[in-house]
Formats: structure tokens, sequence, C-alpha cells
């Protein structure tokens, strides 16, 4: 079996994207420092596939740690998801989202050239576009100035990623996702609730379950179909999905270039207010909520267009804005 590093494998995306791996026959080893994630999860995980993935409590900003690993461990292939990635959180503390996230990315990129290792798939997201003229947003769409040190932080990684490839003969792909959401069928993984949730559906979810009092929509003066804001809400499954067709891609040599770029959306935009009707009719449960000033930073409109990565990836959504609202509340009421 072919064996894939996860950093940040017991995180929300990384978690469901060692089910997958591991359900499509590769052998996983996790590395994972517990920042934003609990040892809970790897349990978790066992419970679903019954297999047990390797794992390594590393941070990742232990250089010698990761030198270490690599020493240690041969392996095909490596899916990046260890970062912070909280927006608000970024802007307080712009100095720990550099190392955080850049330091760690060149400490591995470092390993992989010395180790000759070359498939590399990165975390990035929709925020490297900020608010895009166009909609959907193709992958040639020009990246923006970042709105926050988070953002930054991805366009600044995929620089580097595309640096590498040129100079040391890595292969990556850097997938650019949208909003991801919900939770796996079976409830057993999903969004950890580690304190006050700065995205939309785990507050939806916590208000539902009475934990929140209610939920504030950040603006109804937006120029969308009901004034707020309209996102690409895609199913974490669907998500952690297209990480294994763009492993497949590389370990195949099918990749076109050294370095790719594939947006990851459902390529439909749903309104915040959508979503809370889409939520209150699958949960059956009337949603507490009041409208209140814009949020700093937020852009009015972002979903996918989704041609590349279903022609080249051979990859789209099999799953719905109403199954991923349902996993999410499911996955809430097991909390
Ligand atoms: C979605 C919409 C809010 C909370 C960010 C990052 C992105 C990714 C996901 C990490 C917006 C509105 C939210 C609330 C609200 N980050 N909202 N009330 O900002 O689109 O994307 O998180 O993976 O890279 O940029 O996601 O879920 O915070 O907000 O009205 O209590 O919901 O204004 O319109 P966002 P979000």
């Amino acid at each position: 079996m072919k064996k894939i590093l996860v950093t940040g494998g017991l995180g929300f995306i990384g978690s469901h994207t060692v089910v997958e791996l591991q359900q499509a026959g590769y052998e996983v080893v996790i590395i994972d420092n517990l920042y934003n994630s609990k040892i809970e999860v790897l349990e978790s995980i066992i419970a679903i596939t019954g297999v047990k993935p390797s794992y390594s409590n590393i941070d990742l900003r232990n250089k010698i740690a990761v030198e270490d690993f690599f020493k240690n461990n041969t392996i095909e292939g490596v899916i990046h998801f260890a970062a912070s990635k909280a927006v608000g959180e970024s802007v307080k503390h712009p100095l720990l989202y550099y190392e955080n996230n850049i330091s760690t990315l060149v400490y591995l990129l470092k390993e992989m050239k010395k180790h000759k290792l070359s498939n590399f798939i990165f975390s990035s997201s929709c925020t490297v576009y900020g608010q895009a003229d166009e909609l959907p947003i193709t992958e040639n769409a020009p990246t923006k100035p970042a709105e926050s040190p988070y953002g930054n932080t991805k366009q600044i990684g995929e620089e580097i990623i595309k640096e590498s490839c040129k100079a040391n003969g890595l292969k990556a792909i850097a997938l650019r996702y949208f909003n991801p959401i919900g939770a796996h069928e079976t409830a057993l993984i999903g969004e950890l609730p580690l304190g006050v949730p700065q995205n939309l559906i785990p507050f939806v979810t916590q208000t539902a379950a009475g934990i929140r009092e209610e939920l504030s929509v950040f603006g109804d003066d937006y120029p969308t179909k009901d004034g707020t804001a309209v996102r690409d809400y895609i199913h974490v499954v669907d998500l952690a999905k297209a990480h294994i067709a763009a492993l497949e891609r590389l370990l195949k040599n099918n990749n076109k270039k050294d370095f790719e770029v594939f947006n990851v959306g459902t390529g439909t935009g749903s309104s915040v207010l959508e979503v809370i009707q889409a939520f209150e009719k699958v949960s059956k449960t009337k949603l507490n909520y009041k409208i209140v000033g814009r949020r700093a930073g937020d852009i009015t409109s972002a979903y996918a267009d989704t041609t590349l990565a279903k022609v080249e990836l051979g990859w789209e959504t099999e799953k719905t804005l109403d199954e991923a609202l349902l996993a999410a509340w499911q996955w809430q009421l097991k909390q």
C-alpha cells in the first residue's frame, strides 16, 4: 500500500480525508499537534474504517522533529492541512499565522526536496480571490491583495510551492476550497466546537442546540438576491474526495504542469438567509437569529466555476446543501 502523510489529519477536513484515503486503499500516517483538534478523533477514524492510521504528535514548527520524521518514514505523497485558519484570529495575531502557516510549509518542502519526494497536495482557499470581479470564479481569476494574514498565508504558500516545483522537481496541486461544511454520515467526525464558532454553520447548529442564544446575520444590505452574503458551501466529504482525485493525478503522473490549482466547490452560491431556511427545513428546528451590521473583511459573493476540477480531476460534488446541513445537525446532536 502507498503510504501517504496527512498533516493536520485529526482536523475537520483532514480527518474526513484520512477516512477516504483509507477506504481508497492507502496507508495513512498522520502528523497533528492537537492545537485545533483532539486525540479522540483518531479513535473515531478507526471506528469508521476499522483501520488504525499511524499517528505522531509533532509540531511542524519543530524543524528537528520534522527532519526525524522524514528520516524514519518512506512516504509516497503529502497532503498538507496543518495550519491556523481563523480569519479574525489572524488579524489579531499575524506573526502566529506567518510562523505556523509559512515556516512549517518551508520545513516540509525542504524535507521533500532532501528525500526526493514529489507529490504534494496543499490546502488553499478561495480567500485568495478576495471579491472576484466575475462570478462564478475560475482558476484564472486574479488573486487580490489578501484581506487578512490568514488569506495572505494561503497566497504566499501557493507562491512558495510554485517556486519549489520550478526549482526542485516537486509536483504539487493546490486545492482552493470554498466553504467546507457538514460532517461524516456516521456523525463520528465533524467540525469540533473548540471555542466560539467563527464560521456560519457551527454557529447555526450551536444556536439550534441552545448552546448559543441567537445567530447574528452579518449584514442584509449586500447587492445579492436577499441582501445577505453568498457563499459556495461544499460538503466536507465531497471536499475530502477531491483530495483523493488530486493525489491520484500526481501518483499517476497525469498532471499537465508541475504546479496546478483547482477550485473545489459546488458551483452554486447560497445566501445566509437561504442557508438558515434550508437548515430549519432539514432540522425541523426554528432558528433564533437577528440581522446585524456587516462583518469587517467579508466579501459579497463567492462561488466556484467547477469546470476544471471536473474535466481534469474527474471530480465533482455529489452531496447537496441539505445533506451537508443535516449532517452538521446530526453531528451537533452527538456533541
Ligand atoms: C460565511 C458567511 C458571514 C458567521 C472563511 C474563510 C475561508 C474559510 C471559511 C477556513 C459570511 C456569514 C458567519 C456568523 C454570519 N476559512 N456569517 N454570522 O468568511 O466565507 O470564509 O471561513 O477554512 O477561507 O475566508 O466563512 O462561515 O465565516 O461566513 O452571518 O455568525 O456567513 O458574514 O457571509 P467565510 P464564514
